[in-house]
């Protein structure tokens, strides 16, 4: 018991240590929490190591890399015009690029080049990567309270069965990337899975992203839905015991007889 009020006790004083130091940046928006106040693995350990291992998390990185990419997803970002660099965003407001940011059209006060870079070493590393699937893309920068999680088949990453608003030529990937999650919600044989799942709840609550309800929300929570990619694209391995029938001679003049009736 002792233990624990210490391990308490420790924890109280980590977050007032880790509260971050707000670094203004850019007027009228966003603020910038420096990459040593982003402790998130000082705190979730164990989570540094699986983001350390694997491909999928590799292919995030590269993403999270790609200014324009953290800056799509920041403000809400559904489409990308590769010519001009212009990002429309939900509600089909347009930002445009003007060499060094991205400026809203209809409030140009409000401009944004979001870096998940925080330490400007040119790579992200693996604290820096858990912003991208939980903060940037919900406007959270730090623990309030609780933690957002975006979910693999969130409209605006993989997809799901009713949206699919990422726009696959911003990272110039194949559209299959952006529109897994739709794929699977139909005409494929693994869908029962998906759309079974994608009827329950998953333990994080929605969270409130730029005014609209995005399709991978089932009861105000997450869905279970993303649990379904977690079964192909994780370390999740499965014990199948297959129970064989019994083999039938067909020339043994001494087999049971009767098996077919
Ligand atoms: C001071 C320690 C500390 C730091 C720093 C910290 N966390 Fe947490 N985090 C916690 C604790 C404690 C919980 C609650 C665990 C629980 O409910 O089982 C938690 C919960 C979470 C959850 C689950 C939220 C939920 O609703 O269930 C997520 C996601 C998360 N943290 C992500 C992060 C990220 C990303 C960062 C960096 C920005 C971070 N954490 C930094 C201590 C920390
Ligand atoms: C590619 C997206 C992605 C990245 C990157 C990522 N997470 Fe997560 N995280 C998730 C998802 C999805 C869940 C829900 C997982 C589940 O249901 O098992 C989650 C769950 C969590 C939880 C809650 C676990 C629990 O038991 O409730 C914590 C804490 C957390 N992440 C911390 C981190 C930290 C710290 C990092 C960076 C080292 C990180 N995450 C990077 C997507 C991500
Ligand atoms: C039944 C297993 C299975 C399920 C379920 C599954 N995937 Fe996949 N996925 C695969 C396989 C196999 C590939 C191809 C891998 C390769 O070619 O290297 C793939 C490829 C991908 C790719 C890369 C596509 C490309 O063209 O490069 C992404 C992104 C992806 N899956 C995301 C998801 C997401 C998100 C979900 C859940 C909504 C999901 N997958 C569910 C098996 C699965």
């Amino acid at each position: 018991m002792k233990k624990i009020i210490l391990i308490f006790i420790g924890l109280m004083a980590l977050s007032v240590y880790a509260m971050p130091n707000v670094v203004t940046v850019f007027a009228n928006q966003h603020s910038f929490y420096k990459s040593s106040n982003i402790m998130c693995i000082s705190c979730h350990f164990d989570i540094k190591g699986q983001v350390e291992t694997g491909d999928v998390f590799f292919k995030h990185k590269e993403a999270a890399l790609n200014n324009t990419y953290t800056t799509y997803l920041a403000i809400g970002g559904i489409s990308y015009d590769t010519v001009t660099r212009n990002i429309t965003v939900y509600g089909n407001y347009n930002w445009y690029w003007n060499g060094s940011v991205w400026i809203n059209d209809s409030n140009p006060s409000q401009y944004k080049n979001e870096t998940l870079d925080e330490n400007r070493n040119g790579a992200i590393d693996s604290g820096e990567l858990c912003m991208l699937c939980h903060g940037i893309i919900s406007g959270m920068k730090a623990h309030a309270g609780s933690m957002a999680v975006a979910a693999c088949d969130d409209d605006r990453c993989h997809g799901n069965r009713n949206y699919i608003y990422d726009d696959p030529l911003i990272l110039g990937i194949s559209a299959n990337v952006s529109a897994a999650g739709y794929n699977i919600s139909s005409n494929n044989i693994h869908s029962v899975y998906y759309l079974t799942l994608g009827n329950q709840s998953s333990p994080y609550p929605e969270a409130a992203l730029f005014g609209y309800t995005h399709g991978n929300i089932y009861n105000n929570y997450v869905s279970r839905g993303y649990y379904s990619c977690l079964g192909c694209h994780s370390e999740i391995s499965m014990n199948i015991n297959l129970v064989r029938s019994q083999t039938y001679n067909h020339s043994g003049t001494n087999e049971p007889r009767g098996r077919y009736q």
